[in-house]
């Protein structure tokens, strides 16, 4: 199938035959300015699948920071004299270590950290080296010496950094350094040695790039955070996903722990650690390092609105069949405060409690939150019967905050059939939709929203991404078929108002689900074509769709459209058209795009093409040939008020006019 379908679309690329000679009409109505196209319409969707946060996006090197994974050393080789003690100075990580002297000068007391997958570091780069220390005796101060090393190589030399730290004070004190690495390595290891004959603790070690994203100290890995802020999203949504629900209600995501000193935040289990028995990572956790104040900062520093998504009281109920992980709905109250505290926090001034706090960690003027999300991928009526007091309580509270209930893990079928009345029952402002489905599904989902009740709420398309027949993984197939089912998204603009792709990020040696926009490992990342569909959609936008028809008819790729999908759209800050074509087929076809409702004198001026094809549609960018197939532009010239050209087979293009 994969060297059939390769061979057809090489064959019509490269000879260019027209196998179907009847022009595809599109007729654009310019007059008819449609919906508008809300500016949250398409977004990012992140959680902490895959190694995104911790090993990913937050870009700290070191795992297991504070000694607090269930096997305290976890990620951490020690040698000599080391003893981990639980009496440190942060209350909610209370274990730290005890170096003490080896009993020989020839003995060494130390411990390595692996990092996530080996650490990565860039030659001549600066890396923070900062720890938590004192010298439980007192007396003269002691030494460490910090080393970047590469105990696999054949070198002569492991360590490609060092520096020496002074630690000189019987009280717990922060102490930092600055590494300079001699040479790039994917795959360090961080060395602490005790230098000195001393007893020193250790706390909290940490080791980041000083050039973060945007540059602060607790910050985000540049060339990820990057690629997120070059989507230009217009709403982010975070914390997930299954862990906002957690295994259990203790392992749930609690946005409180979140916030305040890094030191300090408590550490969470991952689900993912054990989702996936295949993919079993038993040192995957949450520190929460990146926690509910990064998010908001990021959304802030995207010019994104944040969206985030609180648990309502269920832990997850693919993992939970009784009763024993439901909140009674009669005790959800300190749930329903989490939400409206989480409100204070992100909104409230500075004299108030959580406004205070975020005020503390730096940011005094309120964040602007307008969304929030109760529940993940919830069903029965456990659900909307605990989501009614987070609704009464935030509509009391907070009338200015938009609701998102959630119509479950099903794109359609029973329970969603159930949650969407009751959706509406409740009256929550956007319903969260989830659908990873096959090629199949997407192919015929082009009229999804077409019927859609007008007066209901509106559609968050949450999570979503086509998972192609035989291969869950990224392929070009699928994210056109993602371009093909996301015109009917724009079409129907007056009711989906947000869409992201889920998930966003996956580490090479670290995932558990694919298919995924954006890869890493250590040192670089890369952007999928799922990555370029979404990113096409958001910077190519529009403020108003404008209806378009070929025969009459909405192009959905239904029967006799020649696997044709398309939407229209106008831009009334540039005085811009916008037209989006997907031909999934196997056939160059001829098009017609007929911009009508225009005045002879207006000129359809700067006109551009930007196109999305492959010639193998199984292949993807990868790590090795990140540009392999990315959007190629070029002008384009029309004759009048009406283009006539081809498609190419498997093509999304996106074609853009000024109106003048
Ligand atoms: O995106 C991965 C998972 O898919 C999310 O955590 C969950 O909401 C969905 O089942």
């Amino acid at each position: 199938m994969r060297k059939l379908r390769m061979l057809t679309a090489v064959a019509a690329l490269s000879i260019g035959v027209v196998l179907h000679a009847q022009t595809n009409e599109l007729l654009i109505q310019t007059k008819k300015l449609g919906a508008e196209i809300q500016p949250t319409m398409y977004g990012l969707f992140f959680e902490d699948i895959n190694y995104a946060a911790d090993g990913g996006l937050y870009a700290e090197l070191v795992k297991n920071r504070s000694f607090e994974f269930p096997q305290r050393l976890m990620g951490w080789k020690s040698f000599g004299q080391v003893e981990v003690r639980d009496d440190g100075p942060f209350g909610r990580n209370p274990h730290y270590v005890r170096l003490s002297y080896a009993g020989h000068r020839d003995k060494r007391t130390g411990l390595d950290n692996e990092g996530f997958f080996g650490i990565g570091v860039r030659a001549g780069e600066e890396y923070r080296f900062s720890v938590w220390a004192r010298l439980p005796e007192g007396g003269a101060p002691g030494k460490l010496l910090v080393e970047l090393v590469d105990t696999k190589s054949m070198r002569e030399q492991q360590a490609f950094a060092a520096a020496e730290l002074t630690i000189d004070s019987k009280e717990w004190k922060k102490y930092q350094l600055v590494l300079k690495p001699a040479l790039t390595n994917a795959k360090s290891t961080l060395r602490i040695f005790l230098a000195s004959n001393s007893t020193i603790d250790l706390e909290h070690v940490s080791l980041f790039p000083v050039d973060t994203w945007k540059g602060h100290e607790n910050g985000l890995r540049k060339d990820l955070a990057q690629a997120l802020a070059d989507i230009h999203p217009g709403v982010f949504r975070f914390p997930g996903g299954c862990i906002v629900e957690g295994t259990d209600l203790a392992s749930r995501y609690q946005w409180k722990n979140s916030v305040g000193p890094v030191e300090n935040r408590p550490l969470n289990e991952n689900r993912w650690h054990y989702t996936f028995p295949h993919r079993f990572f038993p040192d995957y956790y949450q520190s929460y390092g990146l926690g509910f104040y990064e998010y908001f900062l990021l959304s802030e520093e995207m010019g994104a609105e944040p969206l985030p998504i609180l648990s309502c009281g269920l832990a997850c109920q693919f993992q939970n069949d009784g009763e024993h992980a439901h909140v009674p709905v009669g005790e959800l109250g300190s749930y329903v405060q989490d939400a409206l505290d989480l409100i204070e926090f992100a909104n409230g001034d500075v004299y108030t409690e959580w406004g205070k706090l975020r005020a503390e960690m730096g940011h005094p003027k309120p964040f602007g939150l307008k969304f929030v999300g109760i529940g993940n991928e919830q069903w029965g009526k456990l659900y909307p019967e605990r989501l009614e007091p987070f609704v009464k309580a935030i509509r009391e509270a907070h009338p200015e905050i938009k609701i998102v209930g959630s119509s479950g893990p099903n794109s359609e079928g029973k329970e969603f059939d159930y949650l969407w009345p009751e959706m509406k029952r409740l009256k929550v402002d956007l319903v969260d939709e989830h659908f990873y489905r096959p090629e199949s599904w997407f192919l015929k989902q082009g009229a999804r929203y077409d019927n859609y009740d007008r007066k209901g709420p509106k559609v968050f398309a949450g999570e979503y991404a086509c998972h192609g027949a035989g291969k869950k993984w990224n392929h070009f197939y699928a994210s056109l078929l993602e371009a093909a089912f996301m015109t009917g998204l724009e079409r129907n603009a007056d009711i989906v108002q947000m869409a992201t792709y889920a998930p966003l990020f996956a580490h090479v040696e670290g995932w558990q689900w694919r298919p995924d926009m954006i890869w890493f490992d250590n040192l670089s990342s890369v952007r999928t074509v799922s990555y370029h569909v979404q990113q096409l959609y958001a910077h190519n936008k529009g403020t108003n769709v404008l209806p378009l028809t070929m025969n009459g008819k909405p192009v959905t790729g239904a029967d006799g459209q020649n696997g044709l999908f398309a939407s229209a759209a106008f831009d009334k800050e540039k005085n811009e058209l916008i037209v989006k074509v997907v031909n999934t087929s196997d056939k160059a076809l001829p098009i017609a795009l007929n911009f009508e409702g225009l005045k002879k004198k207006d000129v359809l001026a700067n006109g551009c093409c930007i196109k999305l094809r492959s010639a193998d549609l199984d292949a993807d960018n990868t790590l090795e040939q990140p540009h392999a197939i990315t959007p190629v532009e070029t002008n384009v010239s029309i004759d009048g008020h009406k283009l006539n050209t081809e498609l190419e087979p498997y093509t999304f293009a996106i074609y853009t006019f000024t109106k003048k």
